[in-house]
């Protein structure tokens, strides 16, 4: 994982994505849960994904490509859930994140970003439907754990785990991060070297 990360390309629509190449692993998740960070996070690079304090950040399918070249991408997606937003934004970014989910054969893996403070919600399981109709592994990643009391913890990781259990699809095990203390992010970078080796 170490090494040069760039950006290389952003899609605003499914009719606009990159030529299928080598694999990709997307982070999706509800607006402001923390994917862009953890992106940033993983890759070691403070300011790679943008990131924001409001919700609505990326607005875009934001592909990186990593220092395996042009074998190893990141995707970087919308948030989807930010109820504020203009009903036309969210209509657009809902099927885009749908319609990636399922129909991108280079996608090797997702991880559904859940905030720890908030627990797996509707529109996730939308999501999490979603996935169990594409071919795609996909696990829970709960983020933000430096915001959570280890009983609060404890709490949403029964809760969340409950809630898969509607998803034999995913995997069983959460991963447990944080973009600000780096905890998780060995095991998460360890997966998807895993992964490429694949
Ligand atoms: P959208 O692109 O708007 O969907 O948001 P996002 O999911 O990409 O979230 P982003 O990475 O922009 O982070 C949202 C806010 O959460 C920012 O203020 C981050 O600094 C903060 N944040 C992200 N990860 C963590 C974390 O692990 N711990 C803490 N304390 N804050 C975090
Ligand atoms: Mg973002």
């Amino acid at each position: 994982f170490a090494g040069d990360w760039q950006f290389i390309w952003a899609s605003p629509s499914i009719e606009t994505l990159p030529p299928m190449q080598g694999l990709e692993v997307a982070f999706a998740g509800r607006s402001n849960v923390g994917k862009s960070s953890l992106i940033n996070a993983l890759t070691g690079r403070n300011a790679l994904a943008r990131t924001s304090h409001t919700p609505g950040r990326t607005q875009e399918l934001i592909f990186f490509e990593g220092p395996e070249a042009a074998n190893f991408r990141l995707v970087d997606m919308p948030g989807y859930g930010y109820a504020s937003a203009p009903k036309a934004k969210i209509a657009s970014w809902t099927s885009l994140i749908h319609n990636f989910l399922q129909g991108r054969s280079t996608l090797a893996r997702v991880y559904v970003l859940i905030d720890a403070r908030h627990g797996l919600k509707e529109v996730d399981q939308d999501v999490l439907n979603t996935l169990d109709k594409s071919a795609v592994s996909y696990q829970i990643v709960l983020t933000k754990a430096d915001q959570v009391k280890p009983a609060e913890l404890a709490q949403c990781r029964i809760d969340v785990e409950a809630g898969l259990r509607k998803h034999p699809a995913a995997y069983p095990e959460l991963l447990v991060t944080s973009s600000r203390t780096g905890a998780g992010m060995p095991e998460l970078r360890a997966a998807m070297i895993k992964l490429i080796g694949e």
